[in-house]
């Protein structure tokens, strides 16, 4: 049965150029949660898509020959596109929006209406600073060093015909929001920064459609403008239910929103203009917004040119998905910006994937098969070393769970490692070896083993929204056969059968040697 529906987003990423690291890192928390959601039991509904209009790409296409349509299709459906690299990541969306997609288009034109004859958009001017790769409007005092606040590039002084939403009229209906809800916005110091510049200062009205390129949604019923991107992109998260249209339906069933994933810089957009519009509609607000940080690299914002070491293909193919989506959720904490490295990444991987859970679980079951023949036998003999370790497995889930519902993947992963750490000093404490060497102790060995593999078994369940592929071996390796891959499955310790078989299978993750790895990195680099 279901608890209830759970709708989780992305944002939807400009096919400008190929995505880096730092893109994914966002797509995988939330295929994360989403595969966590849908194994407890929730009707998950996980969207992520493009966002395709706007002068940016409009640019790009012209000095490339191409038309922006033909730009934006071989970026997203290419070879080595956005779908595939979603494919590569293993990434479980349910549906995938792009903003050029006929439904959105009309959809979007809807909204702009309604808004217009709400009186919520007005007709004006505009006149001031304009950021072109960010597509904002800035006021004079919103400048830092005078360039722009969220990118530092230069601005130039702009003018234009435009239509204008009210947001002026929200400034203390925001603040009231975030009041009364004070876990709208994750984490709380993200808000703080929302309400100290731009709540409190108080917001002007918001410049919501452009005369001076052609690649956007046209406005219908005046269309010399386009519509301001993120109109056109925020309100991809109602479309691509059925908000304005006919081709979904499941706008009644999933919205509100239960949470929408952001990266830190547009959180703006997403706690301040997004509820406003919303509002203007009379339509219910998403559940919470969670702006997490950056992965910086060499202290710096990520970008494409800086080349291999941050291209998740390339990654991939090195060190295997499961890997690179372990490291992204395992090193840095979803709130917070964090120092991506290739040093961080292999050592994460030799530490906990290498030398904990692969040892564990290999040596388990080579333990099984030498001692057992493969088999375990039903007659176990308790011992004083299981209490802590079965306990231990046996509260994982709850504490698991606590930690995901607040976005905590590192601590959620953190504490399943140190469940497989506690099950590696198991077997120094109960040496199985020792106890092997006598036929009279063939029962209390018996005890030993069954008590790693269900451990190990735990620990699997909880770690598949993290690293699907993997799970999928280590079960198969453990003899957990489909029903003891479940949430229901790990509500108590014991579950798996006293007289399970296990298989001899390769090493989950082989160890990387460092130094070695390394060089052939920067040799990659070098001829990059
Ligand atoms: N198109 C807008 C989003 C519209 S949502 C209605 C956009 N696109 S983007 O492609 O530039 O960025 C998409 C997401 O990737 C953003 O949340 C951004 O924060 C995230 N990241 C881009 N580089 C990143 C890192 N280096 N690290 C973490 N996230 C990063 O913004």
């Amino acid at each position: 049965m279901s608890k209830g529906t759970f709708y989780i987003t992305t944002p939807i990423y400009y096919p400008s150029d190929k995505l880096h690291i730092g893109h994914t890192y966002c797509t995988v928390a939330t295929d994360a949660m989403a595969r966590f959601k849908r194994m407890q039991g929730y009707d998950v509904m996980f969207l992520t898509g493009t966002d395709e209009h706007g002068q940016k790409i409009e640019e790009k296409a012209a000095a490339r020959g191409m038309t922006p349509k033909q730009f934006v299709d071989e970026i997203i459906e290419g070879p080595g596109g956005i779908l595939d690299l979603w494919k590569l990541m293993n990434i479980s969306y349910d549906r995938f929006i792009r903003t050029t997609d006929d439904y959105h288009v009309a959809a979007v034109q809807r909204i702009f209406r309604k808004l217009y004859e709400k009186g919520e958009i007005y007709k004006g001017a505009y006149k001031g600073l304009y950021c072109t790769p960010c597509e904002s409007f800035w006021t004079e005092s919103q400048l830092v060093d005078g360039k722009c606040p969220d990118c530092g590039r230069e601005v130039k002084y702009a003018e234009e015909e435009a239509y204008f939403f009210r947001l002026s009229n929200y400034t203390q209906k925001i603040l009231d929001l975030y009041e009364k809800q004070p876990d709208f916005l994750e984490p709380a110091s993200r808000m703080n920064e929302m309400v100290s510049n731009f709540l409190r200062p108080g917001l002007d009205d918001l410049c919501v459609s452009r005369t001076s390129f052609k690649w956007g949604i046209p406005v219908d019923f005046d269309p010399g403008h386009v519509v301001y991107v993120w109109v056109d992109a925020l309100t991809n998260y109602i479309t691509a239910l059925g908000y304005e249209n006919d081709r979904y339906n499941d706008y009644a069933k999933y919205w509100p929103a239960d949470v929408h994933f952001v990266g830190k810089e547009i959180v703006r957009f997403h706690a301040i203009i997004w509820p406003a519009i919303l509002m203007a509609l009379g339509e219910p607000l998403p559940k919470k917004i969670f702006g997490h940080g950056w992965l910086l690299l060499d202290g710096g914002k990520m970008s494409k040119s800086k080349g291999n070491v941050v291209d998740p293909t390339v990654l991939a193919a090195r060190y295997g998905v499961d890997a690179l989506r372990y490291f992204l959720l395992r090193d840095f904490p979803f709130g917070s910006d964090g120092s991506f490295s290739n040093e961080l990444l292999i050592s994460r991987i030799n530490t906990d994937l290498a030398n904990d859970l692969g040892n564990l679980v290999s040596r388990t079951v080579l333990m099984v098969e030498k001692y057992f023949g493969g088999t375990l036998p039903a007659d176990r003999q308790a011992g004083p070393e299981d209490a802590a370790l079965t306990e231990a497995a046996a509260a994982l889930r709850g504490e698991v769970e606590a930690e995901m519902e607040r976005f905590a993947f590192q601590n959620a992963l953190s504490l399943i490692f140190k469940v497989t750490s506690r099950a590696n000093k198991y077997i120094d404490e109960t040496s199985p070896w020792v106890l092997a060497k006598d036929e009279a102790n063939k029962a209390r060995l018996a005890a030993v083993m069954y008590n790693l593999l269900e451990t190990i078994r735990i620990c699997t369940v909880l770690l598949q929204p993290f690293m699907p592929q993997t799970c999928a071996e280590i079960f198969r390796q453990i003899g957990a056969v489909e029903s003891l891959r479940t949430w229901d499955s790990i509500a108590a310790f014991g579950a798996l059968p006293a007289d399970v078989t296990v298989q001899k299978g390769p090493a989950i993750f082989p160890r990387i040697d460092m130094a070695k790895e390394l060089a052939e990195l920067e040799k990659l680099t070098q001829n990059n």
